[in-house]
């Protein structure tokens, strides 16, 4: 049996992309086959669909680092034929197809069981970007003090930072949303962001060792600049969730905004984190958490993905998108 994915080749260093027909396989011991119906485009899935080496080793290959569907063939005790699942991270869409294909082939041990009150569309559209927004909020009610002053979410209009703002503000927090789109400011407001700050005015005047405390916590996804200015503008045990970095990999700072206000710097990393983890985030999505995210949310046909990729790549997202590989 054959099935359609997206598929990316290499060709003398270029790469490029088309949509193909591959052979199905048979699931291997301790693994699921899985019928998606679901995934969805992450930053990390535009970088291995452009051939980037530090995610994806070799190619061709079928990108998607998220997908939801049907367990088809269970070599696994763990599911049955018929389970409607969810799959995020781990290897998937790095070296392991993923769902960009109609199909994939993967450890049961990197699959959740999909709550029954989230449809395959509505945990698409929370995906990757949506685990790693709720990773952030946890890092932050876990050990920030409480304070009055608003959270800053970075990479506001992008997957985590819209869906940051959105839980941020669903938890009754005011939201300072930073952003580099102008003409986002109206969509910025209407997911919860009450405070919109332009990138450009943001970054006119040099970050400073110490500025006054700006924000309780913050978001940040992206990096560089931005997140060193942020890091002296926390107030005092405020946390500051670092997850991205689409402005840059480094960070200039001193040691006072630790040590003179007591704040954190934590690491996100939401590909690797434990089923467990993922389990309850997913469970708490499906209910207290449950957001809307039909307005903010893409959906799109694979055929359509080059356009979506490019766009992720310029930083010119808006919310989320979602492929459906439904008819
Ligand atoms: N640690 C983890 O577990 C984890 C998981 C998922 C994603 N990530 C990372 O998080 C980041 C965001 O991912 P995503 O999927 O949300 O991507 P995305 O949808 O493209 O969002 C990124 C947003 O960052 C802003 N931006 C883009 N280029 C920028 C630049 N040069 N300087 C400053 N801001 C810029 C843009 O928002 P505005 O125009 O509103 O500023 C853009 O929409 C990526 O670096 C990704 O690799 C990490």
């Amino acid at each position: 049996m054959q099935y359609s994915a997206y598929y990316v080749e290499e060709n003398d260093g270029v790469f490029s992309a088309s949509i193909s027909r591959l052979e199905l396989e048979k699931p291997a011991d301790g693994f699921v086959q899985i019928k998606v119906s679901h995934s969805s485009l992450n930053y990390k899935d535009a970088l291995s669909a452009s051939g980037n080496k530090g995610v994806t080793r070799n190619y061709p290959f079928v990108p998607g680092i998220d997908a939801a569907g049907t367990i088809t063939d269970a070599n696994s005790s763990q599911f049955s034929e018929g389970d409607e699942v969810i799959v995020t991270g781990y290897d998937m869409g790095m070296n392991t197809p993923g769902g960009f294909g109609e199909f994939i082939n993967v450890p049961a041990t990197w699959v959740v069981k999909k709550p029954n009150n989230l449809t395959h569309l509505e945990s698409m559209s929370i995906g990757t970007a949506g685990l790693t927004a709720a990773a952030s909020v946890f890092k932050i009610h876990e050990s920030a003090m409480e304070s009055d002053l608003p959270v800053l979410v970075s990479g506001a209009t992008g997957g985590v930072g819209s869906i940051g703002v959105m839980l941020m503000s669903k938890l009754g927090k005011e939201v300072s949303a930073l952003t580099g789109k102008s003409s986002s400011v109206d969509f910025l407001k209407s997911i919860g962001a009450t405070n919109i700050i332009l990138r450009d005015e943001y970054l006119e005047a040099p970050a400073k060792a110490m500025e006054r405390p700006l924000f309780s916590s913050a978001i940040d996804t992206v990096g560089g600049k931005i997140l060193s200015k942020m890091l002296a503008q926390i107030s005092p045990h405020g946390v500051v969730a670092c997850c991205g970095n689409v402005a840059g990999i480094e960070v200039n700072t001193t040691v006072f905004p630790f040590i003179l206000r007591g704040i954190s710097l934590c690491g996100i990393d939401s590909a690797e984190s434990p089923l467990d983890f993922k389990t309850s985030i997913w469970e708490k999505f499906a209910n207290e958490w449950k957001l809307d995210l039909s307005t903010s949310t893409k959906i799109i046909a694979k055929q359509n993905l080059q356009q979506e990729i490019d766009l992720i790549l310029q930083g010119g997202q808006e919310g989320r998108v979602v492929i459906s590989h439904e008819e």
